[in-house]
């Protein structure tokens, strides 16, 4: 079965192709994508309306440079998968509408796909054949989802079997990156430039909080954080030097690091578990791995993270998690001809709908 996947739900316009085949884990046959991230950095974040104006110039010339690619034509998708949510509205329609346009042309199902079973889904991906190498996790494991718009901890214990564990109770991780960079004058998306910088600053030079650290739960909080980096940036003035730049940048990160870490390993405390899988954009922290790397092999469990490019949004996520899901039984898509996105839709709500499948 050939799935052709579509993901649009915020600023990248992604399209892939998997091939799922008997007895082994679905093949990435071709993938494509557009990032608009230099389009909405003259507006220090992502322009909703601007976005989905770009989705929908970008993403047919993407859908055929994939199938070109893998050297098919449309005749060969056997399924059209796309994000049905969380997202932008938007952005969702754009995506959702060609791919639910394309399956009732070709007479084959659509189905929807949860964004965040992509990230939790897509290290899969990155061990199957076709992808860029690495070892695929086994289930159950625990997985940590930091983005621009989630920071959830999750166990999995299938596909389609998730449990949150804890989550933000206000700004997500990469959020809290984005918004202490643009403090900085470091652009949009933040993060990536928020963690070179750093490298050169002492993590210790600013005393920043490190909200919910001790508050005994798995949740977290990032608000709070971003509103010292503004009230340190601002003592330092508008004519601050590089260094002390720097040294905020550091001391910014490793706030952040530190909550995510010491939640990450508490998670893996609770339930028991001995892997880790870390998924969404933030996950290409360098130093976020390390800590968990070091701290993972002190309580004798494995973290796996996807390659950095599987990491942010791409269409190859969104396509396996369709295989998979297809795979597991869970679903078939269907050929309604209609779509519906789902712009706020919580994860768990697809377990509870998957043991009613399975049971
Ligand atoms: O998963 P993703 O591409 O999109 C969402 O679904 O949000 O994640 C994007 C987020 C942004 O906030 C970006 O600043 C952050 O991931 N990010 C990073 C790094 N690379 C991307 N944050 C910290 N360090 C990085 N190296
Ligand atoms: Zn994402």
């Amino acid at each position: 079965m050939n799935v052709l996947g579509f993901e649009s739900s915020c600023d990248e316009t992604g399209v892939a192709l998997v091939a799922t085949r008997a007895g082994g884990p679905p093949r990435l046959l071709a993938e494509a994508l557009h990032t608009q991230a230099a389009m909405h950095e003259a507006y220090g974040g992502v322009v909703p309306e601007l976005a989905s104006r770009d989705h929908i110039r970008r993403v047919l010339p993407l859908a055929r440079q994939v199938l070109a690619q893998a050297g098919l034509g449309v005749a060969d998708v056997d399924l059209v998968a796309y994000t049905r949510g969380p997202g932008l509205a938007g952005a969702l329609l754009v995506g959702a509408g060609v791919a639910v346009a394309l399956a009732a042309a070709l007479d084959v199902p659509a189905l929807g796909v949860h964004h965040l079973e992509g990230h939790l889904l897509s290290p899969f991906l990155a061990a199957s054949e076709g992808g860029e190498g690495g070892e695929a996790p086994a289930f159950p494991f625990v997985a940590l989802l930091v983005s621009g718009g989630h920071t959830q901890l999750m166990r999995v214990d299938g596909v389609g079997r998730y449990e949150l564990l804890g989550e933000t109770i206000d700004d997500a991780a990469g959020e809290a990156f984005d918004k202490s960079a643009k403090l900085l004058g470091l652009g949009y998306p933040g993060g990536p430039a928020l963690s070179r910088l750093a490298e050169f600053g002492d993590d210790g030079a600013f005393a920043l909080p490190r909200p919910l650290l001790h508050s005994g739960d798995l949740d977290f909080s990032f608000a709070g954080l971003k509103t010292a980096v503004l009230t340190a940036q601002r003592k330092l003035g508008p004519n601050v030097c590089e260094q002390a730049k720097a040294d905020l940048a550091a001391s910014t990160q490793a706030a952040i690091v530190d909550v995510l870490v010491a939640k990450s390993l508490r998670a893996l405390k609770a339930t028991g578990l001995k892997q880790l899988v870390v998924a969404g954009g933030v996950g290409a922290n360098r130093r976020l791995r390390e800590r968990l790397d070091a701290g993972a092999a002190r309580l004798g469990a494995r973290v796996t993270y996807p390659p950095p490019a599987l990491c942010t949004d791409n269409g190859a996520m969104i396509a396996l998690a369709a295989a998979l899901r297809v795979q597991a039984g869970l679903d078939a898509g269907t050929r309604a001809g209609a779509f519906d996105v789902r712009p706020r839709w919580p994860l768990d709500e697809l377990s509870s709908a998957a043991a009613s499948v399975l049971s």
